[in-house]
């Protein structure tokens, strides 16, 4: 089975350091120390309003990262500038309401067609490769095809909150396996755990998952080297034995 990309998000890192508003600690260092782990790609979310991820942060990030730096932001006018500015290998819009604590859901991608085609269209004029994220859902999948990303990440909370409910994973199976007959590289995160991401990564259309919060969770009591090591191991493992 073709290798599955591991991205690590580090929003977290930044949510201890704002705790305090000083400077660590720092996630630009914890983003070093993921890639050296065998991370491959970084991830962070600059939130409309910097609750974790500061713009200090992606600025650096941008220039520091040695794998590859996956943006996640709201589509908006003043994001899609910064991303074009910075130009990350991968945007992916995510939705946005300030009140949330997390990404609550995917994208409605049957919102505002207009304006999400636009981002993705100035995105990719920039040279820089668009995700959507969304609900494993057939019709979201299609709609994200013809607003022109090139890959959708499936939204996997309702699978980490209900694992043992075969439903959810046969949606993330279903969308996956639909995404890739009509071209769009399949990504998946949220939620996902050392105990949980086994099912999601024997997905053999599947080839990047974005993982932060248990990741982060896992270093207080491990070090970030060792929690990284045993997704990684987790990942491996299942796609050997699918
Ligand atoms: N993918 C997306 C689009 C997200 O918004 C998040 C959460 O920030 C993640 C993946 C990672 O989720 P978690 O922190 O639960 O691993």
């Amino acid at each position: 089975m073709r290798y599955q990309r591991l991205y690590i998000n580090i929003d977290h890192v930044a949510t201890v350091r704002q705790a305090r508003r000083g400077a660590s600690p720092d996630p630009v260092a914890a983003a070093a120390l993921c890639e050296q782990a065998g991370a491959d790609g970084i991830t962070a979310h600059l939130r409309e309003d910097r609750r974790h991820i500061q713009d200090d942060d992606i600025e650096r990030l941008a220039t520091s990262v040695v794998t590859v730096l996956n943006l996640e932001m709201a589509c908006t006018d003043e994001m899609i500038g910064i991303a074009t500015r910075l130009r990350p290998h991968q945007v992916t819009l995510v939705p946005e309401r300030r009140e949330e604590i997390t990404t609550e859901g995917g994208l409605d991608v049957s919102r505002d067609p207009a304006r999400l085609a636009d981002g993705v269209a100035r995105l990719n004029a920039a040279g820089i490769r668009t995700s959507l994220f969304i609900a494993p859902d057939l019709a979201a999948v299609d709609r994200s095809r013809e607003l022109g990303a090139a890959a959708v990440e499936l939204h996997t909370g309702p699978y980490s909150h209900a694992s043992n409910d075969p439903a959810t994973l046969r949606a993330l199976r279903d969308a996956s396996r639909h995404g890739a007959s009509i071209g769009l590289a399949i990504h998946a995160g949220h939620g996902l755990t050392v105990e949980n991401v086994a099912p999601v990564a024997a997905i053999p259309e599947i080839e990047e998952l974005n993982i932060g919060h248990s990741v982060v969770s896992r270093a207080i009591f491990v070090g970030l080297v060792e929690a990284v090591h045993e997704l990684r191991r987790a990942m491996d493992d299942a796609r050997a034995s699918a």
